[in-house]
């Protein structure tokens, strides 16, 4: 990491609820992703609000990832899967109750292992951020690259992310919810 990036991982503050439910790990990796975005929204210059909006999503989007299975599913009680499909549902759904109301910032935590349409920037951005943040240990210059270019092309980035995922996804073979293939779609058109 760059040094003026590796100031901001030192200097991004903890926003993680206090319901959360995540391993040391765990906040580690959301913390790089706060960091990733923090960077970003110096870079582009984004009205406060909306760099807020980003952020809580951002500290939201994992917090029950480690809860126990009756957790997740008293806070997702319909949706089936493994816990990559549960856990945005649930954090979400936590995170309204708790008070959160902007449909951006819910709508991101919701979907951001999976994609969706209905999107504005802030789910858009978690989707790629989350993948970009530099603790993943493959593809890491690309990725590296990739997290550089964000702020001047978002959508170009998304186009690649979105991409990627699904090679990742399908060397895995790991199937797609039909909100990834329309996400995917609507992305790549
Ligand atoms: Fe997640
Ligand atoms: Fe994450």
């Amino acid at each position: 990491m760059t040094g003026q990036g590796a100031e901001l991982l030192r200097s991004a503050p903890d926003g993680m609820p206090p319901w959360a439910i995540v391993t040391p790990r765990r906040r580690a990796h959301v913390g790089r992703v706060a960091a990733l975005v923090t960077q970003w929204t110096v870079a582009m210059r984004l009205p406060a609000e909306e760099s807020r909006r980003w952020l809580r999503a951002v500290w939201l989007h994992d917090a029950l990832r480690d809860a126990p299975e009756a957790e997740m599913r008293r806070w997702a009680p319909g949706v089936e899967g493994p816990v990559e499909l549960r856990h945005g549902p649930a954090a979400a759904a936590r995170a309204e109750l708790e008070g959160e109301r902007d449909e951006d910032v819910l709508s991101a935590i919701r979907w951001h292992s999976v994609g969706w349409n209905g999107w504005a920037e802030t789910g858009r951005t978690l989707y790629c951020a989350d993948f970009l943040e530099p603790g993943r240990d493959f593809d890491r210059d690309e990725r590296a690259a990739l997290a550089t270019r964000f702020p001047d092309d978002p959508a170009g980035v998304l186009r690649d992310v979105v991409r990627r995922r699904f090679t990742y996804a399908d060397t895995r073979r790991w199937s797609h919810p039909p909100e990834s293939i329309a996400f995917r779609d609507e992305v790549l058109r």
